[in-house]
């Protein structure tokens, strides 16, 4: 009865949720190098926050860290294949899953879209300021620099970081402060894993082709006009010389 009624509190309790047990067992793979070789295998298994026993691939066995914990270790160790078994795992779990990862995600790349343009046109002792836009690139390690007439810029440079786009996806923004010299050249260098070298960026002074398309529009209002006038013009001369 008195077992009953724990059973029954202990429910109420996992209800309330004021209490109750948490079982959990980790399983991790530790590795730091794309070839794996330093891949260790940890097999732990926990109680409510304690870990009471784990296995760890460099050690070999199992190690107890409570009564309980030292007493299944030494039985659980006297199973050689048991043991054998989580000892495999460091190549048929953990290797296993980390090779899929590389190949599907990690080893991927993807070029980033570059984009050069001017922010502020230089005016009396200010400065004029050019911006090297990268988008959509992965993985998120990049490095954008600039170059002026050939040599790396060092200072008059603010970056932001690598930003997430929240799609796998990076973008990040470099800013150059300048005074411009005329007939020099600025160029922004993007250095990515998509890319098999160094991609330079020449800025072009000209207008942008926005500007472009309103000046073409502009001179082409003006052309018509000038014939259209000069048309009217003829047209009035040769009417009024006629003899009535
Ligand atoms: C696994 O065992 C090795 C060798 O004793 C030790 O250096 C390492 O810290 C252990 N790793 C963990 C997560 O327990
Ligand atoms: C483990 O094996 C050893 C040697 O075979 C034996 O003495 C010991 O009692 C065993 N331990 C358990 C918990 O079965």
């Amino acid at each position: 009865m008195a077992k009953l009624w724990t059973a029954l509190l202990t429910e109420l309790f996992l209800l309330l949720g004021t209490s109750g047990y948490y079982n959990e067992r980790r399983s991790q793979c530790l590795y730091s190098s794309r070839d794996l070789n330093d891949m260790v295998y940890i097999d732990s298994y926990i109680f409510n926050k304690i870990e009471w026993i784990r296995f760890n691939s460099t050690v070999g066995k199992y190690v107890g860290y409570t009564k309980f914990g030292i007493y299944n270790a030494e039985l659980w160790n006297n199973d050689t294949a048991f043991v054998q078994q989580e000892q495999n795992d460091v190549e048929a779990f953990c290797k296993h899953n980390a090779e899929i990862y590389y190949s599907q995600i990690m080893d991927k790349t993807v070029e980033p879209n570059v984009n050069l343009m001017s922010l502020k046109q230089a005016s009396g002792s200010q400065p004029a300021m050019l911006m090297c836009s990268a988008y959509n690139f992965y993985p998120k390690k990049i490095k954008v620099s600039w170059l002026r007439d050939g040599k790396p810029v060092t200072s008059d440079i603010t970056s932001t970081e690598e930003l997430a786009d929240g799609d796998w996806y990076y973008q990040i923004h470099s800013h150059l402060e300048y005074t411009p010299k005329s007939g020099e050249k600025i160029s922004c260098v993007v250095e990515h894993a998509s890319f098999q070298k160094p991609m330079v960026y020449d800025w072009d002074p000209s207008l942008p082709e926005s500007e472009r398309n309103k000046v073409a529009i502009g001179a082409s209002g003006l052309v018509l006009g000038i014939i259209l006038s000069a048309a009217g013009f003829i047209y009035y001369k040769r009417k009024s010389s006629r003899p009535y």
